[in-house]
Order: structure tokens, then sequence, then C-alpha cells
């Protein structure tokens, strides 16, 4: 369903993330004919360009990050045709005037009172001046209708991210409110409802009496890359393992939910986060790992260590990588462990979650036939490969009785060339107003709870060894020790064929 009329304002248009996500995204959803019939897009910015000028920068952005490719002329300018920019600065209140009869522009000429999604994508410092503004000027009163789509970083501790609730209360009700975290918007990762929940083979094995541990793996290949600035002061357990990891988690051990209404979703992923096992601050080296890179090479090419990246301190202390061991205290899942790793310059791009079950009850093959024995395993990747891989025991094809693991795989590459990239399914459902992919706030703060014992713990004592682990290698040493005291490896894959090796 094609959404209503809308007006989407972006706040901070001219920065990294219009031109990389948000103007492609758009463009895609335009060229799918998924817009609205009657849409404006307002690109808000303090930046002294003409049209002329943001509209070029727009291209060069769709060019050169849109799954789409370079635009064609006739379609580009009908797209533009929807934009108009409005240099503003964002804590000026007679901004917020002229922002209000552009507003209403819109409404008389459609004969409509259209949605208005604000979109911030600007520095967290913008959020409280634009907020504040925006309730001052009573431009989104209307809480069907009006909707504000906040980026991370979600506050950066505990007390900021509630104190951020606060604010966006003053102007917002809670239903109005999108949090973004882009990862639940990847098409991987939203199959992983679908698999779980709209099949009935694996549920009842999905507990601890068949699972024997969870690994959810983030690696990235690139390093901080121009934003040294920013992560300095955030770091991989801010960065990532705060949203992105907790929510891949909380997908996997969420109880079933009785509807797909936004709410039951959000309340199903909540009840994860609150069952977290709190970490004894004293225990913290037993459950949590952090790396930082050195110098080192990627795909043969030198690259620098990370305290030499610029935007970076000399002796930062910030990690780039980090590895922890939770556990979920409730009936599924007593005692299984769910490791979760993340780091920066590691070997390969590679985001996939392991789940790993138990061996065979009992071994009635022969000795001699089981040592290539390996308990199932299910890998969900979700990027960049894009697959399902179950790996059973088959018998190798031959006179003599002797077994192999092999993989039975979904591909998703076998059923479409192009899947939608995160930020065009996250801006549908905003328009639309489906916030079932979207952070509540008691989902925020519970995330930042469980991480704060770590947090406090390694900010209060800098690590002596970093930096621990060279650039291109799979972080340091201490993450393989976390896993393998219990017994485990990491599960990688073969960058060549995806499988899934020990
Ligand atoms: C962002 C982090 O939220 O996610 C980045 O701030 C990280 O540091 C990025 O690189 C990873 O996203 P993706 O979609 O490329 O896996």
């Amino acid at each position: 369903i094609k959404p209503e009329p809308t007006v989407l304002v972006i706040f901070g248009a001219k920065g990294d993330l219009t031109m990389r996500k948000l103007a492609p995204a758009l463009y895609n959803l335009y060229l799918d004919g998924w817009l609205p019939e009657k849409v404006a897009i307002i690109g808000v910015s303090h930046h002294d360009i003409n049209q002329e000028q943001f509209f070029g920068l727009l291209k060069d952005g769709v060019n050169q990050f849109s799954r789409s490719g370079k635009p064609e002329e006739g379609k580009w300018n009908e797209f533009t045709a929807l934009w108009s920019y409005f240099k503003a600065d964002f804590t000026n209140t007679e901004a917020y005037k002229n922002l209000a009869s552009q507003l209403n522009y819109y409404d008389q000429e459609w004969g409509v009172r259209a949605n208005r999604l604000f979109y911030l994508s600007v520095a967290p410092q913008f959020i409280e001046p634009i907020t504040i503004n925006i309730g001052n000027s009573h431009i989104a009163t209307d809480c069907a209708r009006d909707r504000i789509v906040v980026e991370k970083p979600f506050g950066r501790d505990l007390k900021t991210a509630r104190d951020l609730n606060q604010l966006l209360a003053k102007s917002f009700s809670e239903s109005q409110i999108y949090r973004i975290d882009h990862y639940l918007g990847k098409e991987t990762v939203q199959n992983i409802l679908a698999f779980r929940f709209a099949n009935a083979l694996f549920e009842p094995i999905w507990n601890r009496n068949y699972i024997d541990y969870v690994q959810i793996t983030v690696a990235e290949q690139v390093g901080v890359e121009q934003r040294g600035n920013y992560y300095d002061k955030s770091g991989a357990l801010r960065d990532m393992i705060q949203n992105h990891l907790l929510q891949l988690m909380c997908i996997i051990a969420m109880e079933p939910p009785v509807s797909f209404e936004a709410n039951e979703i959000r309340n199903r992923k909540v009840d994860v986060l609150h069952a977290l096992r709190k970490i004894n601050r004293e225990e913290i080296h037993k459950y949590a790992v952090r790396g930082q890179y050195g110098a080192g090479w990627i795909e043969g090419k030198k690259v620098q260590g990370y305290r030499e990246e610029k935007g970076v301190h000399p002796q930062s202390n910030t990690e780039t990588f980090a590895a922890v061991k939770f556990f979920i205290d409730n009936w599924r899942w007593q005692g299984v462990p769910f490791y979760v790793r993340t780091g920066k310059h590691m070997q390969g791009k590679f985001s996939a979650i392991t789940v790993q079950f138990r061996p065979v009850p009992h071994q009635a093959f022969p000795t001699t036939v089981t040592e290539n024995m390996l308990p199932n395993r299910l890998i969900l990747h979700i990027q960049p490969e894009m697959s399902i891989r179950l790996r059973f025991q088959a018998k190798r094809p031959g006179l003599s009785m002797t077994l192999n693991p092999v993989d039975m795989v979904f591909d998703y590459g076998d059923y479409t060339t192009e899947s939608p990239e995160a930020y065009e399914t996250l801006l549908l459902d905003v328009m639309q107003g489906d916030a079932t992919l979207f952070m509540r706030a008691d989902q925020v703060e519970a995330a930042w709870a469980a991480i704060m014992p770590i947090l406090e713990i390694w900010e209060s004592r800098p690590s002596l060894e970093f930096p621990n682990y060279t650039a291109g290698m799979w972080g340091p040493e201490n993450a393989e020790a976390l896993v393998a005291r219990d017994g485990h490896n990491w599960a990688m894959v073969s960058s060549l064929n995806g499988h899934s090796k020990e």
C-alpha cells in the first residue's frame, strides 16, 4: 500500500548519511513506485549552498551508493523535482516559522493534511534544539500523522539515553518516535523472524535442551575510515554491541509473538534484554574482551594502527573490537552462552549468527567412522553472503560407511538478484507508520543497562595491552580464549565458498 501524502524533512541534509543512505534509498523507492503519490522532501542544512549544488551532491551520492547505479537523466529530474533545499540554522526559531509555512503550503496545495516526518540526521548536540523548536512551533502535533526519526548514537550511556528519551517525550508521544537501528531493516535480519515463526520445524528445538551455544559475529574489514573523531569517543561496545548485536540476539532469543503488531514484537524483544544476566564487575574479564588494532595488512595493503588514525588520540583507550559472553536467565535459555563479537579491520567482512546444536545423545556408529562427526549447526548469514546453512551428517557415497558433514543451503541469490537496502525498508515503514523495526524507549534503555558494567570498568581501567591485534586478523587472542575456555571455537567461513568451518 502506498503511503499517504507525506512531507519528509531531513535535518542534516548535506551530511554523510543523507548522501550514502537516505538519498539512494529514497531514489530506489521512487524508481520502484513506493513513494506516496503526493510527496515532498525538504533538505535542511546550515551549509551555504544553492539548490543546484545540493542536487549535484545528491546525484554524487546516488551514483556512488545506490544499488540501482547511475541515475537515468529523465528519472533523476523527476526525482529531484520532489526535493527542495532549505538553508537554516537548526537553533534559530525563525527557521521553524519558515518551515511551518512550507509545510502548510503543501497541505493547501494538496488539499489534505499531509503526514510530516522529521528525520534527524544530525550530530547529537543538535537533537535538543531541533526537537524543542519543533515542539514550540506546533508543527508536529498530530500524533497519528507526524513522526520523528532519530539516528544512533542514542545517548552514550544509560543516563544520557534516559535524558534523551525524556527530551523527546517533551515534544512527541512515544508512538511518534522512530529510533533507527538499521540492522533491523536488513533483509536477512527480518527473515530470521520468518524463519523462526513461520515454520513449525525449528521452534520445538529452539531452546536449552537442543542448543549448545549461539555465536553472533559482525566482523568488518574497514577501519574507522573518516570517523575517527566520533569513533574515539564511542568504541565497539557502544557503536555496535549496544544496538546492532543485542538486537540480533533479541530476535534469536525472543519468545514467539502473539501477533506481528509493533508493540507485541518489541515487548517480546525487550523481555530478552531484561533477562540478561548482570555481569559482576569483578568478573568482567571472564565475560568480556576488548581489542584495538595496530598497523597491519588488509588484503595485502598496509594499513595504519588505530592510534595513528585521523581524529584519534595517540594514546587512545578506545576498543575497536569487543567480544562478550552473555547469558539469558529465563526458562528457555538457562545455561546457554550467547557469544557476540565485533571488530574493525578484521580479516574479512562477515556477519553471521551461528546456532550450535548439541551432539547426538548416543553414538551408535563405530568409532572408526565418527571421526568427522560434527554436531548440527545452523548459520544465518547476514552479509555479505546472504544465506541459511544447516549442517548435518551424511554418508559419504561408497561401499564403506563413512560419515561426513554437509550443508543444506538456502541462498537468497537463487530467488532474487537484488534485495532492498535496509534504509529503503525503514524509510517506507516510517512513511507507513509501522514501528515494528524501530526501537522503543525501554528497549534502548534496557540495552544500555546490559552493557553498563562492562563500559564502566573498561573506561575506568585503561588497557595496558593496546594495540593488541594486528589489523587483518580476527581480533585479540583473548577473544579466542573466551570461547576456547568453554571448549569451543569461533565459527568461521571460508571466503571462497561460504562453507562453515570449525
Ligand atoms: C554503524 C556503525 O551503525 O554500522 C559503523 O556506526 C559500522 O561503525 C556500521 O561500520 C556497519 O553497518 P553495515 O550495514 O555496513 O554492517
